[in-house]
């Protein structure tokens, strides 16, 4: 054997066992570490299958041990593993020590994620030597010390959270020796709050070439005033400087920052005038509280803010009156001005946002308040004259509630279980072990914590990217969101496991990752988001309990002396086992492809009389979703007329992506709607589920809703009789919804614009297809987000969340009202109930009711069985749900009113109605009106050509 060719063998053998070094490292950071997976003892090559340890070519690529409960270090072992680009603990309370500056060898790492850990100490400076670093989030653990400079070396960081710990010192930047943060060019997100970082905010930290979307440096001790540099980030969506103890005046280019979202500059000290922000049209949530402003008059630009959500100006020196058209603000949810000197008589307007949820003016000098009638808006004037001097007692007079609303994810149609002990109940009713944390959101864009679509969006968004990665999950649910001290949205998370009752380890570890390497991105509305994971149990009520863990170390510690027997023993297991263990691809076909409308498949939701229509098909039908089809534009989406092959019409609700619900709850819903038939009900004729569309077909009523007939938009003219007809046509639909449905439907938003009329004027009562169903027929009443229309919706349903189908009688009582007066529920501050309560005098002829009778109605002296027409109105709007009566005992009594006036109530609607038209004044379209919407929510109300 010559020399040469002894060399080439070792030479071999060492790259070979160089490679396989990995095995022997991690085996080595195992000793230290309880509660690994219990795979890792069956044998000791991890590229073999061990949970959470992904290679390539035999070298260890990614570590994921995310709610492993991991306890123990991290050793410098980790140092040697230099082909990791994913390292992610996150979650592991139980790990703690200092993080190691071995861990800066590590040049490919690409993610090191070790959020809500356990670790202290020091950063290591050696954390600039990753290179290709590209999230570090070190958030909630107990870090202590400054911020490293070096991280400014991080050329190709993106995400950079060091949020939540002890941090101290002062922001580094930039020098001619050293580097700082200014160099981080590509950086999106600086997250350092909640520490104990002091200085000045320096002013190089910002420059024109920096490309920062978030700055959150809230709760830390900072000092000086805020840089001017900083209105050249133009990139900033979020700036969060509050909780801190910043002084001088806000830098007056701070307008510059047009794509800012959201704003807080709360509890400092800063001084001079309140800052401009005209031109900040993008912005949702400013938060300005608790500073030293020169006093002045609300800002002008406040009124110009059209996105604006929530504003807040608690003690910030305003006084003056409040400008009425603040409130006109669109898609306004909360103003609090609380300790101003704010004066004068306020005035809301009634054409406020449908979501303006509170108005705090605690401790102003107000001293008259306009519109007191208005319940579904919580206005606070405790503290101020209007409360303090005239003896006033509104409910407007007490300080504000403190519970705010409660929304947990519902039954998907289906009876909640009743499961065993440790066990939950899925949204599927299906009883499993979750995995549970707090989602928690730094600089969230609304504050209206009511909207429960808001939520089911959110829910629809993080189902759909967990399946997108192959996650084995069932569902999620969300529970009590609140908003805590340092004004973050906190959402409790419950993730259900697919095809059992427990997750096993790579599907926590996978569900964990999803959420610490942010794969899972909320929309613009929540913003960023930070997870924090409890521990799973991952042997819940299996009897025998945990196993041990850690008792298959087999090789030891083996840095020292034995480095070469520990490379022998690797080479041989390296030599058994060649291949790397590949990511597993499970080709599962997404449950949405289940029933695609498209491939056919047995899984198709079979509904009676209900069609699937393909895309191509109602793009045929609609002549391209034109412009000219559109009949009407909601919440959701847009409504299309439509001509089916067979010349049938039909109106298309076409769902805008991004209020498309999860593939589930729209079969749930399709399958709801198409079990219910009623003649006073608009029926479903098919949908469509295809190409990432989802649209409801329904018959097309030709007469558009009660609302327009009243206006006088549709040119029908609605006589007593015939109001008489509608009023019981819709309270028999409504009735069906109740009572005979199965599951029993509670509408939540009937309404004149959901109410429609077709050709012989028989009402048809509309968009019940979002309705809530009462899941279990035993069940009287269910907890719910409040969701409705301003001036329909019942009071108590608006105080105590709980969803009854009083609720929807309360709403028919509206209806009711307006039949006969054909006014808005609220018109210019004016409540309906209200104004015909005032006006009765039951011992008048009609009540006295002359005054606020519809003019169009017929001759006064014709109204028979008015008097028990609004009797029976009066009863629907009681304030308590009890002494209002059912659907069907208001069928009776209407019934019975039509019989006094000498109609047969079961007789079949008179002529068609062309017969009774009369010349509609002349508008050129009848949909053209701009306060069509004013008082839809959410809803779809279509609009339907009665031509
Ligand atoms: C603000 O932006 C405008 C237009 O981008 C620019 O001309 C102006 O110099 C900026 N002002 C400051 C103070 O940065
Ligand atoms: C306004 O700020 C004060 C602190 O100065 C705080 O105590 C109070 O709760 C705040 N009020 C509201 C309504 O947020
Ligand atoms: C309200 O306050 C302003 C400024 O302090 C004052 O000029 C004005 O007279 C006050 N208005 C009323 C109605 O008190
Ligand atoms: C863990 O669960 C996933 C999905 O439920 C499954 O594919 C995998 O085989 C399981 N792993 C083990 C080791 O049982
Ligand atoms: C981690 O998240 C980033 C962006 O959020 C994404 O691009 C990347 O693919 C994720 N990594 C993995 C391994 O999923």
């Amino acid at each position: 054997m010559s020399a040469k060719f002894l060399l080439i063998l070792f030479f071999n053998f060492w790259l070979s066992t160089a490679q396989n070094n990995d095995a022997t490292f991690l085996r080595a950071l195992k000793d230290k570490w309880q509660n690994t997976p219990p795979n890792w003892d069956d044998n000791s090559d991890p590229c073999s299958g061990w949970d959470g340890i992904g290679c390539k070519d035999s070298r260890i690529i990614t570590i994921r041990l995310a709610s492993m409960d991991l306890r123990g270090t991290l050793t410098g072992d980790i140092g040697q593993l230099t082909e990791l680009q994913i390292l992610d603990l996150s979650y592991n309370k139980g790990l703690t020590g200092s993080l190691t500056s071995e861990i800066g060898k590590l040049k490919k790492l690409t993610n090191l994620l070790l959020v809500n850990c356990g670790f202290s100490g020091p950063l290591p400076d050696a954390l600039g030597d990753l290179d290709s670093l590209i999230f570090l989030s070190l958030n909630s653990n107990g870090f202590t010390g400054p911020i490293p400079p070096s991280i400014g070396n991080l050329s190709n960081l993106y995400w950079l959270d060091l949020a939540d710990n002890r941090l101290t010192g002062s922001i580094p930047v930039s020098t001619r020796t050293a580097p700082g943060l200014d160099m981080l060019t590509t950086a999106r997100h600086f997250h350092f709050g909640r520490n104990m970082l002091s200085g000045a905010i320096p002013s190089r930290l910002f420059h024109s070439n920096m490309n920062l979307f978030h700055l959150l440096f809230e709760n830390n001790q900072l000092t000086g005033s805020i840089p001017d540099t900083l209105g050249l980030v133009k990139s900033l969506e979020v700036v969060r400087l509050d909780r801190n103890f910043l002084t001088g005046n806000v830098p007056s280019n701070i307008n510059n920052l047009t794509g800012l979202f959201e704003m807080f500059l709360s509890n400092n000290q800063l001084t001079g005038p309140v800052p401009s922000l005209t031109g900040l049209d993008a912005l949702n949530y400013l938060e300005l509280s608790n500073n030293m402003f020169d006093p002045s008059e609300v800002p002008s630009w406040v009124t110009t803010l059209q996105s604006l959500t929530t504003l807040r100006m608690n003690n910030t020196g305003l006084l003056g009156e409040l400008p009425a058209a603040l409130f006109s603000l669109s898609a306004l949810q909360n103003v609090d001005l609380s300790n101003n000197r704010l004066n004068g008589t306020l005035d809301i307007g009634s054409s406020h946002s449908n979501e303006l949820q509170q108005v705090n003016l605690q401790n102003n000098q107000i001293a008259d308040f306009t519109q007191r009638n208005q319940y579904s808006i919580e206005v606070i004037l405790v503290q101020n004259p209007i409360c303090t001097e005239s003896g006033t007692s509104g409910g407007f007079c007490s300080p504000p509630t403190k519970n705010g609303p409660s929304y947990f994810t519902q039954p998907n149609n289906c009876e909640t279980r009743s499961c065993g002990s440790g066990q939950v109940s899925s949204p599927n009713c299906i009883c499993a072990y979750p995995y549970t944390g707090d989602l928690v959101f730094r600089a969230p864009s609304f504050s209206n914590l009511a909207n429960s679509a808001v939520y089911e969006n959110l829910r629809n968004d993080m189902i759909r990217s967990f399946r997108e990665s192959q996650l084995p999950i069932d569902t999620v649910s969300l529970r009590d969101p609140r908003i805590d001290f340092n004004d973050y949205l906190v959402i409790k998370l419950q993730v259900f496991p697919s095809g059992g009752e427990r997750f096993n380890r790579t599907g926590i570890l996978g569900v964990g990752f999803s959420l610490s390497n942010q794969t899972f991105k909320p929309s613009d509305t929540f913003g960023t988001y930070f997870f924090t994971g409890d521990v799973y149990d991952f042997s819940a009520g299996i009897s025998g309990g945990k196993k041990s863990s850690n008792t298959g170390a087999i090789v030891g510690s083996v840095i020292g002396g034995c480095v070469i027997v520990a490379l022998l023993i690797v080479a041989g297991i390296y030599i058994s086992r060649k291949k790397g263990r590949a990511e597993r691809t499970t080709n599962e076909s997404s449950p949405f492809a289940l029933w695609d409308a498209n491939n056919g498949s047995g899984a198709v939701p079979q509904l009676k009389g209900t069609k699937a229509f393909s895309f191509e098909e109602l793009s045929k039908y609609t002549n391209n979703f034109s412009e000219t089809n559109n009949i009407g534009t909601g919440g959701y989406g847009v409504v299309y007329k439509g001509s089916l092959p067979n010349g049938q019409l039909v109106a298309i609700k076409r769902a805008t992506r991004g209020s498309t619900q999860g593939g589930l709850e729209f079969k749930t819903e399709i399958e709801l709607l198409s079990r219910v038939h009623h003649k006073n009900l608009v029926s479903l004729v098919g949908f469509c589920f295809d190409q990432g569309e989802q649209m409801l077909v329904y018959e097309y009523i030709v007469n558009g809703t009660v609302k327009d007939s009243l206006s006088g938009r549709t040119g029908i003219r609605l006589d007593w009789m015939r109001r008489i007809r509608i009023a019981l046509g819709a309270a028999r639909g409504l009735q069906y919804l109740h009572d005979l449905a199965d599951p029993p439907i509670i509408h939540r938003d009937v309404k004149t614009n959901n109410i429609l009329l077709d050709e012989r004027l028989v009402a048809k009562v509309a968009d019940f297809g979002l309705s809530k169903s009462l899941g279990d027929a035993n069940v009287t009443h269910v907890t719910t987000q409040v969701k409705g229309t301003m001036g329909y919706m019942d009071p108590e349903y608006y105080m105590t969340n709980q969803l009854t189908e009083k609720s929807d009688v309360y709403s028919f009582g509206i209806v009711l009202l307006e039949l006969i007066t054909a006014r808005n529920p609220i018109e210019k501050g004016k409540y309906i109930v209200r104004e015909v309560k005032q006006a009765m005098d039951k011992s008048k002829e009609l009540y006295n009711l002359q005054g606020v009778l519809d003019p169009t109605i017929g001759l006064t002296t014709q109204l028979k069985g008015m008097e028990r027409f609004v009797d029976i109105a009066l009863r629907c709007v009681e304030e308590a749900g009890d002494p209002r009566p059912t659907m069907s005992e208001v069928v009776k009594e209407i019934e019975s009113i039509m019989e006094l006036v000498g109609l047969n109530p079961n007789a079949e609607s008179a002529a068609n109605s062309a017969a009774y038209e009369y010349a509609s004044n002349g508008s050129a379209h009848p949909y053209t009106g701009d306060d069509l919407f004013a008082y839809s929510g959410d809803h779809f109300s279509a609009k339907l050509d009665p031509k």
